[in-house]
């Protein structure tokens, strides 16, 4: 009622009412990825966008030879968490239509996150997370062994099926992150003869830098046999090797999303290569780095996303993790990197320029 405050005891309600819809969201915070994983496997973005006019329920069925009783649910559940909308048919029925978020889980195009979607509610990935706790109690053993005897790489080696699923989810966010670092800051590839992109799995980066600055000669460096299965593309090579041994040189040395999978050491030995890697260049040398700066409180909501990547790296990784600036501070300067910068993008990472 207008003019009268509320009691303490209404707010201790409020409060109650409120934590109990939150912890039903988390305890059912898994039904979104599933449900989204079961569109993305039958297609249901791709069908609409091919279709263009909203489709009913009964051309849905249709298209997907299925019965409409499951997936009208489905769809219902998913519209609810804004990943499509009900709009009007061209014959005045109620139809589906895709949503800015459903037009994410398309399989192909650009901007598509289907691949790493696919690749995180896979069995492999899923496993460690049940050895979370195992993990807090004996951080030796990191939760990705537990579950599989050995680490994500060697999983990769030994599991082509899964090893695809992985670079193809990587090459998913490059294709979203390699334009929002040009368009962030594209002063950082100015007058750069060549670049090394260190763990560039199937090139994916690097094609995408050579077509915007095709001024500069890109190496892809990776793993042997990440490397034997990547396309070719003019002004690009490929070489193969172990990152923690030596990098191909080069005028510049890209790192996305490698340094956040090792621990400080690690880290530092990988960066030391790359100091070396850009030694002919003097002081026009310089590694960039691509990757999550965490803040403790988690941000904004762009920044908010590192904190769950740490979680992800807690599980899928043996000693990774997201830093900090004084985190990343520690790393370079143990690297022997005098000064560095951090800019902010459009994206959950940030791009960290280090100079020797
Ligand atoms: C998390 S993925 C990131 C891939 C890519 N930079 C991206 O962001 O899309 C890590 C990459 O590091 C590569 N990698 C792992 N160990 C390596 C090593 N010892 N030497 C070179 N590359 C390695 C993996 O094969 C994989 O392509």
């Amino acid at each position: 009622m207008e003019g009268v405050e509320k009691s303490e005891a209404a707010y201790v309600d409020d409060e109650i009412a409120q934590a109990q819809v939150k912890i039903w969201r988390i305890l059912f915070g898994f039904t979104e990825m599933a449900a989204a994983k079961c569109a993305v496997e039958l297609g249901i973005p791709d069908i609409l966008e091919n279709h263009g006019d909203p489709m009913t329920l009964s051309q849905l069925s249709s298209a997907l030879n299925c019965s409409s009783t499951a997936l009208f649910r489905i769809m219902r559940f998913l519209m609810n968490r804004g990943i499509f909308q009900e709009k009007i048919t061209k014959q005045g029925s109620m139809g589906y239509a895709q949503t800015a978020l459903s037009r994410l889980l398309t399989k192909d195009g650009n901007e598509s996150l289907a691949s790493m979607l696919l690749f995180q509610s896979s069995s492999a990935i899923i496993a460690p997370w049940h050895y979370l706790s195992s993990r807090v109690l004996d951080d030796k053993t990191s939760a990705f062994v537990r579950a599989h005897g050995m680490d994500i790489w060697q999983h990769g080696a030994e599991n082509p099926d899964d090893a695809k699923l992985l670079d193809e989810a990587m090459a998913s966010d490059t294709r979203r992150t390699i334009p929002a670092v040009l368009e962030g800051c594209p002063e950082i590839f100015d007058g750069l003869s060549s670049v090394v992109n260190v763990g560039g799995g199937d090139g994916t980066a690097l094609r995408i830098l050579i077509k915007a600055c095709p001024w500069i000669r890109g190496i892809n460096f990776d793993l042997p046999r990440v490397v034997a299965a990547a396309p070719e593309c003019e002004g690009m090579e490929h070489v193969g090797g172990d990152m923690f041994t030596s990098v191909p040189k080069a005028n510049a040395a890209f790192l996305k999303w490698i340094l956040h999978d090792w621990n400080d050491d690690e880290c530092i030995q990988i960066l030391k290569n790359c100091r070396e890697a850009i030694s002919e260049y003097g002081s026009a040398g310089k590694v960039i780095i691509v990757e999550a700066v965490i803040e403790e409180k988690g941000g904004d909501e762009l920044k908010d996303g590192g904190l769950v990547l740490d979680m992800v790296m807690l599980a899928q990784t043996d000693k990774g993790k997201e830093r900090t600036a004084e985190e990343w501070t520690y790393v370079l300067r143990e690297a022997g990197f005098t000064r560095h910068t951090i800019k902010n993008i459009q994206s959950v990472l940030s791009v960290i320029e280090a100079f020797p």
